[in-house]
């Protein structure tokens, strides 16, 4: 499973990078606005530090207006996967934009049906939002499953990239589902190296280590 990191923070992009963490990188609108810095501007830095896809939302509503900033983002750099909402215009948008050549991600994915539309609208990847649907009561990934399913079942090369990772069990458990890639925020991330008997056994290490003065350097 591919690791994208969801943020639009560059210091905390470098940091994963440099230990072959990020395959990739999503941005929303919301994060963008958190990060305080100019859309176009930062997405261009993205993209100097990291091979992989990175996502770029557009913000206009109506297809052709998405088409135009598709395009717009698109230019950046040739590794941007241009994002847009899973809408009727959306899915419009996926269609030309990935026509002309241009990786999209199809975003506010909910439902199984959603996600065999952007599937045959072309979409590169499909993020199905899994916190989300948790916070309402319904499993998110369940959704993931059933994408993974229909995507197989008629060999569509959409690859689920699952997002809203809240935890590092969603981590785990949308790898054994077999998602494509997760994206999910840097502490999430960081969060899966832990693990109470890892600190358990650490400290009782640390206890002979001092115990018997063992020293290596
Ligand atoms: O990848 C989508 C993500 O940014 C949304 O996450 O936690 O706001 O539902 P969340």
């Amino acid at each position: 499973m591919k690791f994208f990191v969801d943020t639009a923070e560059i210091d905390q992009i470098r940091e994963l990078h440099a230990l072959g963490m990020v395959d990739g990188v999503t941005t929303n609108p919301s994060l963008i606005a958190k990060s305080g810095r100019d859309i176009l501007g930062v997405i261009k830095e993205i993209c100097e530090i990291v091979e992989g896809p990175v996502s770029a939302e557009v913000v206009a509503l109506e297809a052709d207006a998405m088409i135009a900033e598709g395009r717009k983002l698109a230019a950046i750099a040739p590794n941007i996967a241009v994002k847009v909402p899973l809408t009727w215009d959306g899915l419009k948008a996926c269609k030309v934009l990935s026509g002309e050549g241009n990786m999209v991600n199809v975003t506010l994915c909910f439902s199984a049906n959603q996600a065999l539309l952007a599937a045959k609208a072309g979409a590169t990847f499909i993020s199905p939002f899994i916190g989300r649907l948790d916070d309402i009561n319904i499993d998110g990934l369940d959704l993931i499953a059933d994408i993974r399913t229909i995507y197989d079942n008629y060999g569509f090369d959409t690859q689920i990239l699952a997002a809203s990772i809240r935890s590092a069990n969603h981590m785990s458990e949308c790898a054994k589902i077999g998602a494509d890639v997760a994206t999910a925020p840097p502490s999430v991330i960081k969060a899966m190296a832990n693990h109470v008997l890892t600190d358990k056994g650490l400290a009782g290490f640390m206890a002979d280590v001092a115990k018997a003065g063992i020293k290596i350097l």
